[in-house]
């Protein structure tokens, strides 16, 4: 299912993270895509902030993969950043297949692991609009049914 929502500032976006906090679960897949700047770190802020972390989320820029496992968090969470990934193949260097088993990962930069690497993820874009705000279009697999939106 696809749909979008208007993210009128920083608030809204860690709002829409802390929503779909709620309805996350280990095994899945969130990809945030969306220019420099858009607002996808805010996001996996609003996540993150929302499952229990006390303290705000770094960007997981230059750490790449940054874990978050309970008491801190409620559940096990992966937040990666894969803008410095020189090279697509890289990614596998990373073992998230294997990290995924018991975990749910946050992906910022997802084309840089290649087209469809995650075909099964809830794909979510934010774009910045004119006047400053910014909108948030998502494609949701069938797996997301009754779990986004909410
Ligand atoms: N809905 C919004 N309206 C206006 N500003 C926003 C909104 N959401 C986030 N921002 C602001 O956008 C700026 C960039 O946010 P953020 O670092 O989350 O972007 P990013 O997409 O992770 O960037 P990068 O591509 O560098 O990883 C921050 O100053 C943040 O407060
Ligand atoms: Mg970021």
């Amino acid at each position: 299912m696809r749909g979008e929502r208007r993210l009128v500032d920083a608030a809204a976006t860690e709002a829409a993270g802390a929503q779909l906090a709620a309805s996350l679960r280990a095994g899945d897949v969130v990809t945030l895509s969306g220019d420099l700047g858009a607002g996808k770190t805010s996001f996996a802020r609003g996540v993150l902030a929302a499952l229990g972390l006390a303290e705000e989320a770094p960007s997981p820029t230059f750490a790449i993969v940054q874990p978050y496992e309970p008491p801190e968090v409620r559940l096990d969470v992966l937040h990666i950043d894969l803008y410095r990934l020189d090279d697509p193949a890289e990614v596998e260097e990373l073992g998230l297949d294997e990290a995924r088993h018991d975990a749910a990962l946050l992906v910022e930069w997802p084309e840089r692991a290649g087209p469809g690497y995650w075909p099964d993820a809830l794909a979510l874009h934010i774009a910045i609009e004119q006047d400053g705000a910014r909108r948030l279009t998502w494609a949701a697999p069938d797996a997301w049914d009754g779990r986004w939106p909410r």
